[in-house]
């Protein structure tokens, strides 16, 4: 799989060439461009595609290519992979494959049944808690609700063992792919953080949540167990001198944790991203030393262009 992630990356998927091709490398954005209903342009039939587009057509725009198109490919070991079918001329990616720095990320087709088990796109949380993580490197990390791995994939630097939980079968089997695809060493635990973590410390402990609020996919709701899961096993998870970062609905966030908290809150997306009806506003990124000394600071951003998501500095600017 090593191999067949570097050929898919010598033949154009990395996101130096997504920028060149889509105008962005955000997933979140590229994604923004598809959503909706209908999906306006996914999955179209390309007939003439160049053979440096060609990977970004079929996995990213999840395009239903002839196989002269798709040539530059190594169609034969993706099918055998079970990453693309083969229908009589036409080639037909069956999951979607992001370029993330040097990795992979594997998700579910954008055209995906919506279901609870879909295993979703990346969207901006997934950005705002990758940007968030410390500097430096860390013996062990656990990231809960893992789904596809983005941060782990994305920030592989920031510790030594990385270890991703999630509660989504599917969402499992994505991340064990684009970790394989990319050559990273993961560990993906399946598992419902409501019915019990593993019995071990780490060093960084991280959380993208879901909404708090009800939704088809597991994905993006989080069910009345959720939160009062997390915020007890935090503090059981964290090491001494540990740290947690989490990303969710300033709503859910308790007025009072142990140890030091950090609230950065930001409202909708990014400049120029549409947000969605019911999901403007009210998001925050959360750095929490269980702990530390009692504090709690909270602060809030202001998104920009140039700083579009949430970074390890504002925690910084919001202790000065
Ligand atoms: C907003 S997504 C974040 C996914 C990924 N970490 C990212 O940043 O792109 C929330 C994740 O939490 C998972 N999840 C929801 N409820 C869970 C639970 N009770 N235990 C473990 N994971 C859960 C979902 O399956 C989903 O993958």
């Amino acid at each position: 799989m090593r191999e067949l992630g570097a050929r898919l990356r010598a033949a154009g998927l990395t996101p130096k060439l997504l920028r060149a091709w889509a105008g962005t490398d955000r997933a979140a954005s590229i994604h923004a461009r598809y959503a909706g209903e209908p999906r306006a342009g996914y999955g179209a039939r390309l007939e003439r595609v160049a053979p440096a587009e060609a990977a970004l057509a079929l996995f990213v725009a999840g395009a239903d290519l002839p196989g002269g198109a798709a040539r530059a490919l190594p169609i034969a070991a993706l099918a055998a992979a079970g990453l693309v079918d083969v229908a009589g001329e036409r080639v037909r990616a069956t999951v979607a494959l992001l370029p993330v720095g040097e990795a992979l990320v594997a998700c579910d087709r954008l055209d995906a049944p919506v279901a609870r088990e879909l295993a979703c796109w990346p969207d901006d949380s997934s950005h705002h808690l990758a940007s968030a993580l410390p500097p430096g490197r860390r013996p062990r990390w656990l990231d809960l609700g893992c789904g596809s791995a983005f941060a782990p994939l994305a920030r592989p630097e920031v510790a030594e063992d990385i270890v991703g939980l999630d509660a989504n079968p599917r969402a499992c089997e994505r991340a064990r792919l684009g970790a394989a695809l990319s050559g990273r060493a993961l560990t993906v635990l399946d598992g419902d953080l409501a019915a019990g973590v593993p019995d071990e410390r780490y060093d960084l402990v991280t959380c993208n949540a879901p909404m708090p609020h009800p939704d088809a996919t597991l994905w993006r709701s989080a069910d009345a167990g959720f939160f009062p899961a997390l915020f007890a096993a935090v503090p059981r998870l964290v090491a001494p001198g540990g740290l947690a970062v989490l990303h969710l609905a300033r709503a859910a966030l308790p007025d009072e944790l142990p140890g030091e908290v950090v609230a950065v809150a930001y409202a909708g997306e990014p400049p120029g991203e549409q947000v969605p009806p019911g999901r403007a506003g009210g998001f925050a990124v959360v750095w929490w030393q269980p702990g530390a000394p009692a504090r709690y600071v909270s602060a809030r951003r202001d998104l920009t262009v140039e700083r579009p998501h949430l970074q390890w500095r504002d925690r910084e600017d919001a202790l000065c």
